[in-house]
């Protein structure tokens, strides 16, 4: 491992509050922005799931809980994915984190033990993942996404990355930044390499609940998560619950019993009242989200099709999440000198693709949690700044 941190290779995975810290700035100075650059959803959390937080706050249920998690949500989880997954993971296999982004440091800490190790994702692919690479000083294998592919992970480029240091593949499907939902078979492939090649498949599923037209499909269904497959997942996205801070891990027990370890020292356990919360969510009517992902859909729609009219941009249309990742090569201009241009010119703050990694060059993201009208105003005022 590193004998000296260079706390810079963390940086990585700030890109994303820069934009948007730009974007504050450029308002406090009186212009208007429309924000597509942070990956939130623009709705409330559900009042059933507020309402289950203010209870257990009345009820005092404010002390330390166990270090995995207040049992009633981890049995609320192991429903969750028996319904969603079709297989029942033990309490004991499940951990209770603050968000899934903590549950990635958490995982791959509880992993990766040398500096030959190495590990497979994609590029692009969400910051966090490099930036914890980078801290771990493992070795870093990101596979480029191909457009031609719709930007899903190939096996094939899996299979030939491979040697024998790989521990993990991460995979990340629907996926942030393309929008992209990797085929069932896709999946069952990389499940299989696994376990020919005796590698850990860490599956982050934070939008398992956000694919529009195809169903969502996990890998762990292989081994039941009771070999070689980590599931990361949470409330932030399906739930307008970015700011509650809480997600899940499913793991083998063995290295369950590290993350635990892992959360244990760090953050002790996750905020009580919040874990109530999260079982309200999982529990209770399921129609917030439903809406949801009907206005995602139409976003989704008005912005494909208002990209795709702006001269230089292409854009696929997204099967998940709420991501647009127009390439804009025939603009002639990179990535951040484009978002940079936007912000600065039409009001629009977006990132540039090469925050989630270089391959990324050539293409911007727009998260689309924010209205038509909005969506629609953003293009005009693209297209205006561009002729
Ligand atoms: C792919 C991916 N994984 C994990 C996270 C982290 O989510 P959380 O809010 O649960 O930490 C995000 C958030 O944007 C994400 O896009």
């Amino acid at each position: 491992m590193n004998e000296e941190l260079d706390f810079e290779s963390l940086r990585t995975g700030a890109g994303i509050f820069e934009v948007l810290s730009k974007a504050k700035a450029l308002e406090r100075a009186g212009k208007t922005i429309l924000h597509f650059e942070i990956g939130q959803p623009d709705f409330p959390t559900p009042t059933h799931v507020k309402e289950a937080a203010k209870q257990a706050l009345d009820d005092n249920f404010t002390g330390y809980v166990a270090a995995a998690g207040v049992l009633e949500l981890r049995q609320a989880i192991q429903n969750e994915i028996e319904s969603t997954r079709g297989f029942r993971p033990t309490v004991e296999q499940i951990l209770v984190t603050p968000g899934a982004n903590p549950g990635i440091y958490f995982t791959l800490r509880a992993i990766v033990s040398h500096h030959t190790d190495e590990v497979i994702y994609s590029d692009p692919s969400f910051p966090t993942y490099g930036a914890v690479l980078n801290y771990l000083g493992c070795k870093k294998k990101p596979i480029p996404l191909k457009e031609e592919n719709k930007f899903r992970l190939d096996p094939d480029d899996i299979e030939s990355t491979i040697t024998k240091n790989t521990k993990v593949v991460i995979i990340n499907s629907p996926m942030n930044p393309t929008g992209s939902v990797m085929e069932q078979d896709e999946i069952n492939r990389v499940a299989e390499l696994a376990e020919e090649h005796d590698f850990y498949l860490l599956t982050d599923e934070i939008y398992s609940k956000m694919t529009y037209d195809q169903k969502f499909y996990s890998p762990s269904i292989r081994d039941q998560t009771k070999e070689r497959t980590i599931i990361l997942d949470g409330f932030s996205k399906a739930y307008n619950m970015t700011g509650w801070r809480l997600g899940y891990a499913i793991a083998p027990e063995r290295i369950m019993d590290r993350m635990g370890l892992l959360i244990s020292t760090t953050v002790s356990c996750v905020t009580s009242f919040i874990q109530k919360a999260g079982i309200s969510a999982l529990t209770g009517p399921q129609t917030d989200l439903h809406a949801n992902m009907q206005a995602f859909r139409k976003r989704r729609d008005a912005i494909v099709k208002g990209l795709n009219k702006i001269p230089g941009f292409s854009c696929l249309t997204p099967q998940g999440a709420f991501y647009a990742f127009p390439n804009i090569r025939k603009t002639g201009m990179s990535s951040k000198e484009l978002a940079d241009f936007l912000l600065n010119n039409s009001g629009v703050a977006c990132l540039p693709g090469t925050i989630f990694g270089a391959n990324g060059e050539g293409y911007l993201r727009f998260s689309y949690a924010t209205d038509v009208t909005t969506i629609q105003q953003a293009i005009s005022q693209i297209k205006e700044a561009l002729v």
